[in-house]
Order: C-alpha cells, then structure tokens, then sequence
C-alpha cells in the first residue's frame, strides 16, 4: 500500500475520531490553535498524561490566557499553580521560557522547530510538536505512542533503543509535507492511545490494519521490542 492512501486514512480517521482536548484546533480543518496554548500544553504534556494534564491546562488558561498575561505573573504563583504535575524544572522552564518569548521575540514565539528548540524547556520533541501543531511546518514529533505506531506499520523488530534510527527515517518518510502535519501528529498519538495501544492493539478496527506490516504477521503486540534486560 502506498504513503498516499496511508496518510489519507489516518487523516479521515483523525477528522471522526480526533478527542476533543482544549489545547486543540478543530480536527480535520488544519486550523491553527494558538501557540501560546499549544506551547503550554506540549510542556504539560512531556511527563503528564492527558487526564491529569486537562484540569491544570484549564485554569492555567483561564488564569492567564495570554503569552503576555504569563510572561508577565509573579513566578510564586506559576509554580503554586503548578503544584501536583511534578518535575518543577518544567514551571521554572515556563517562566523563563516565555519571559525570552516576551524580550527576545517580541512576545510572538518563533514559528520554526530550530529557533523554538533554542528556547528554555523546548526539546526536541517539543520544539517539533509546536512548529508542526501551531505553525504547520513540516516536523516531525515523535512521542512514545508515535514510536510504537510506526515500528509496528513497518514492522521494524529491531529492539529500542536501537530501534530510534529507524523509527526516526519511517517517520520522516511518511509525514506529510502539506500544512497537515499537526494534525497527522495528533492523529498518531490519538491512535496510540486508542487502538494501536501498548499491550493490545485493537487491529481489526484500525484505520491503518491494510497498510500494516505488523498486523499482516501478527506480531503487533510484540513490537516495538523491548530493550533487553541488563544480567543481574
Ligand atoms: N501528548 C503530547 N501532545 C499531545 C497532543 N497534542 N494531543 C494528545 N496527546 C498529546
Ligand atoms: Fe497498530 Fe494494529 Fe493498527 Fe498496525 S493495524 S497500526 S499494529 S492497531
């Protein structure tokens, strides 16, 4: 099966079934959601799961609902709102983050992957999560769940860690180009979180099951391949 029809299924599968979380733009439109929340969102997200992540991310928006509302609080009260999500190096990255936004850009945040990576609590992942949620450009975020759906379409058995390069060029090659990263992304993480799951993916109602190498074998559940365990 080709790159084409496998991209058109998840997209059409993502404008059904995308969940409705409030950092979201409407699914299925390449609408841009803002960046500010998009940001505060990702930087929520990175040791957080979505349930415990969508209260916070609601207050937080309603008490600061702006990049600027945020730059400009008192970081006592960003780290008491924080209270309860843990590692606190990513509040104190918050504050500091958007006071470089603020003096360094403006108060408008860098619409690309290399200038967002630069930025204080901005990885990687994050950095091209936002260019591609918020902006539209073509990067590629790849998460755990991204991870675990792409060994399994290409059915790439080789064990983690190792596994990353391979994971990393199937991803790029299969990423869409054309504004619809953003939501081809969110559609992998949807789809991990509710089909293509760690221990039992639903592949008989998957969108991808024809362009599926794993399913086709029937070794989806034993990809991607743990790391061995070290001798004890
Ligand atoms: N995990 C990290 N980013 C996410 C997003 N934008 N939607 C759902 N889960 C996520
Ligand atoms: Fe995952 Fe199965 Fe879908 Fe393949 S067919 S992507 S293994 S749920």
């Amino acid at each position: 099966q080709s790159i084409a029809a496998l991209r058109s299924a998840l997209l059409r599968w993502y404008a059904a079934h995308a969940r409705s979380l409030p950092w979201r733009a409407p699914p299925g439109t390449n609408a841009r959601p803002d960046a500010y929340r998009v940001w505060l969102s990702e930087v929520m997200l990175q040791q957080t799961t979505v349930a415990a992540v969508t209260p916070y991310f609601e207050r937080f928006t309603r008490r600061w609902p702006t990049l600027s509302d945020f730059a400009a609080a008192e970081s006592a009260d960003i780290l008491a709102a924080w209270a309860g999500l843990g590692y606190y190096s990513r509040a104190r990255n918050l504050v500091a983050c958007a006071r470089q936004v603020v003096d360094e850009h403006g108060g408008m945040f860098p619409a690309s992957e290399a200038a967002l990576r630069q930025l204080p609590g901005i990885g990687d992942y994050t950095a091209a999560a936002i260019a591609a949620i918020a902006f539209g450009e073509a990067a590629v975020p790849v998460d755990a769940n991204v991870e675990r759906v792409i060994a399994r379409l290409y059915a790439i058995d080789e064990p983690l860690p190792g596994a990353r390069k391979a994971i990393g060029q199937a991803a790029r090659e299969l990423w869409p180009a054309d504004g619809a990263a953003g939501d081809f992304a969110q559609a992998m993480m949807d789809l991990g979180s509710s089909i293509c799951t760690n221990r039992a993916p639903a592949c008989l109602t998957c969108p991808l099951v024809r362009q599926c190498r794993a399913a086709c074998s029937g070794a989806a559940e034993s990809i991607p391949v743990k790391p061995a365990k070290r001798p004890r």
